[in-house]
């Protein structure tokens, strides 16, 4: 035996100490992944559909305006009311600004997917300009629509901030965009919104009708977002699907994902179950 070798339990009382030492750096490293993770998905708002949020990183990121755009009956109503719904579910004020269907006629529709647009948390602005009970626009004739935006806009403001508004939906902006007819005041008009919302801290979702012919138009350059909702051919089949063409300051799922209308709203699947659902 060697002079310089330890007795055996310092051996051991050293072995003991390593493995504290171990075991103590993991758990912290462990402990900073949580915390990080955790804070990743505070700063994200749930769209209220989790196949979304998962192509979506976590959710929108807070205080920001996002583009919904798709065809008629693909869903843009819906999708925009679920991420309304899922803010009520949490307490929250939101506001739905409807521009094409009266509030009268969204309520009864999306009384089919369970979601209950009478909630006290829940508020509309009916903005359809020939609508019978317009909030905004009462005795407003459809011509004279492009110069109420001031009161369009005025209206929108004092909801934020009497409810401190936290989720909006412009649902569809492409009304607006029909009616004001000079691109400089649409553009004008777009620009304020998003700076209203912005100031608010809303995180918002604007629909367009526009958007299946494959052009982009300025609401794809200024909104921090842009979804996809559209019609595939697979094998033969038409599937609806949803895509993130755009979405600034994260990374994102690129890929198409399938999506059904279910009885409590949309549901976006992963590649495994299109080819379950569709072609099989
Ligand atoms: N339970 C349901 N209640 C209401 N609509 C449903 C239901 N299930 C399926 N749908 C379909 O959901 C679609 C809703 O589309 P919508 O969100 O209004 O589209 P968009 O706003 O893009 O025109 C309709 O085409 C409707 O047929
Ligand atoms: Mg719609």
């Amino acid at each position: 035996m060697s002079n310089y070798s330890l007795p055996r339990w310092v051996c051991i009382q050293m072995g003991i100490i390593v493995l504290n030492l171990t075991q103590n750096y993991l758990t912290s490293n462990e402990k900073k992944k949580h915390v990080v993770e955790s804070m990743n998905i505070k700063e994200r708002v749930s769209t209220g559909i989790p196949g979304l949020d998962r192509m979506l990183k976590g959710g929108f990121i807070p205080g920001r305006t996002y583009l919904v755009k798709g065809g008629p009956g693909l869903g843009k109503t819906t999708l925009s009311i679920q991420f309304l719904m899922a803010g009520v579910r949490r307490g929250e004020n939101v506001l739905y600004i409807t521009l094409e269907e009266s509030l009268d006629m969204v309520q009864e529709d999306m009384k089919g997917f369970r979601f209950d647009l009478k909630d006290p948390h829940f508020m509309g602005i009916d903005a359809t300009p020939v609508g019978r009970k317009t909030h905004i626009f009462e005795d407003v004739h459809y011509a004279e629509f492009a110069e109420s935006l001031k009161k369009f806009i005025t209206a929108i403001e004092q909801r934020l901030k009497e409810h401190r508004i936290s989720r909006v939906v412009v649902d569809p902006i492409t009304m607006l965009r029909l009616t004001v007819n000079d691109e400089l005041t649409y553009r004008r008009l777009f620009i304020d919104l998003i700076k209203l919302f912005s100031r608010y801290n809303a995180t918002v979702i604007i629909t367009s009708d526009i958007g299946e012919s494959g052009n982009f138009g300025i609401e794809d350059y200024l909104t921090s977002g842009v979804i996809e909702l559209r019609r595939y051919d697979v094998g033969g089949k038409t599937i609806k699907g949803i895509k993130v063409t755009k979405f600034r300051g994260s990374p994102f799922d690129e890929d198409v994902r399938p999506y059904a209308f279910t009885d409590a709203g949309i549901e976006v699947y992963d590649s495994d179950r299109l080819y379950e659902r569709y072609v099989s």
